[in-house]
């Protein structure tokens, strides 16, 4: 396939790109007599035109849809389908549903036949699109075996996705946007029978979690009022709370998804206190619940903030954040 103005962006790798290097490594192999001719002339093509159309192995494809957690309720899009293979895999034997998208024609009537093959029409489809104009909107899972660049590109709209979409790119990061899970395996049917490894990396796409939220308590009888300020670098979050004038860390922040736990010691009614928190973030609260333990007080019980100030007090988190 010759590359259209669409595809461009996808198959232009660049001299930098990990998979152009490796098809280099496999091609210099390949040359050297060391692998089968069949392979030399296909990869001689796609690198000619650009087009890094490399399948997933099938026990990669496996490991991916196991680190997803791809079951019955998910609905699974892979982008640059190639024939199709994970998300039929993923319709078979985990019984999703989805669709996958390619801008090649051949891989889309592959893909279709292979749906056919496995009997998963009722579940997949195949659209002949450019992977950035597809709707992604009903993904539960996302799957990908791209470019770095084109995962940087999808970045964006991928960190818009509802939280708790999850993420899973066959050999290729997404810069800074650390992954919440990674593996490697070594599968020996990668790159046509030549063998070699396959990095899987997972996300979580979090949850809106920066800014500030309060909530009231009661610690040993007595109504408490607290502010957090959250600041967040994708599903890393850190921050402080505030509490009748003192101020303390947040400890074993953590986000995954719209999961969210922390833990904080402050002092209340002139004793330290230790508060665990774990919720779940809506779009302008937190639900969840709440362990308090002191000299004078041993409580679970429910925990509800919500998305800003709670009091017009012009205290230090108040400050922090006006000035942000
Ligand atoms: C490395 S292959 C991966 C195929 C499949 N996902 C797998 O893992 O076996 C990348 C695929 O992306 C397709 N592709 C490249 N650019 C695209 C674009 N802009 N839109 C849709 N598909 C694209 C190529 O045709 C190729 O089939």
């Amino acid at each position: 396939m010759q590359p259209t103005a669409q595809s461009i962006s996808c198959q232009d790798s660049g001299p930098d790109s990990w998979l152009e290097r490796r098809w280099l490594r496999i091609r210099r192999a390949a040359l050297a007599g060391a692998l089968p001719a069949a392979l030399v002339v296909s990869i001689a093509i796609a690198s000619d035109a650009r087009v890094p159309y490399v399948p997933t192995p099938q026990g990669v494809v496996d490991k991916m849809l196991e680190m997803g957690k791809v079951g019955p309720a998910d609905y699974i899009i892979d982008l640059g389908s190639g024939d199709g293979r994970i998300v039929v895999t993923a319709a078979q034997k985990f019984g999703a549903r989805g669709f996958g998208v390619d801008l090649n024609p051949d891989r889309i009537k592959e893909s279709n036949d292979n749906a056919r093959r496995a009997g998963v029409t009722d579940k997949v489809s195949f659209q002949q699109r450019n992977l950035f104009e597809a709707d992604l909107s009903q993904a539960t899972v996302i799957t990908m075996y791209l470019l770095p660049r084109v995962n940087l590109e999808l970045r964006p709209k991928l960190l818009s996705l509802a939280p708790g979409t999850r993420l899973v790119s066959h050999d290729f990061d997404m810069g800074d946007w650390k992954p919440d899970q990674q593996t490697t395996m070594r599968d020996e049917s990668k790159f046509g029978g030549s063998g070699g490894e396959s990095d899987i990396y997972l996300w979580i796409v979090p949850a809106k979690a920066a800014g500030t939220w309060s909530w009231q308590g009661t610690v040993a009888g007595k109504p408490q009022s607290y502010e957090i300020r959250l600041d967040q670098k994708h599903q890393v979050i850190t921050g402080s709370v505030w509490h009748a004038g003192r101020t303390a860390t947040l400890r074993d922040a953590k986000l995954r998804g719209s999961e969210i736990s922390f833990n904080f010691t402050i002092d209340v009614n002139g004793a330290p206190v230790r508060h665990i928190y774990t919720g779940k973030i809506g779009s302008d609260s937190i639900l969840g619940t709440a362990e308090i333990s002191g000299p004078r007080v041993q409580a679970q019980v429910e925990w509800s903030a919500v998305r800003g100030a709670r009091s017009a007090a012009a205290h230090p988190l108040n400050h922090r954040t006006a000035l942000n």
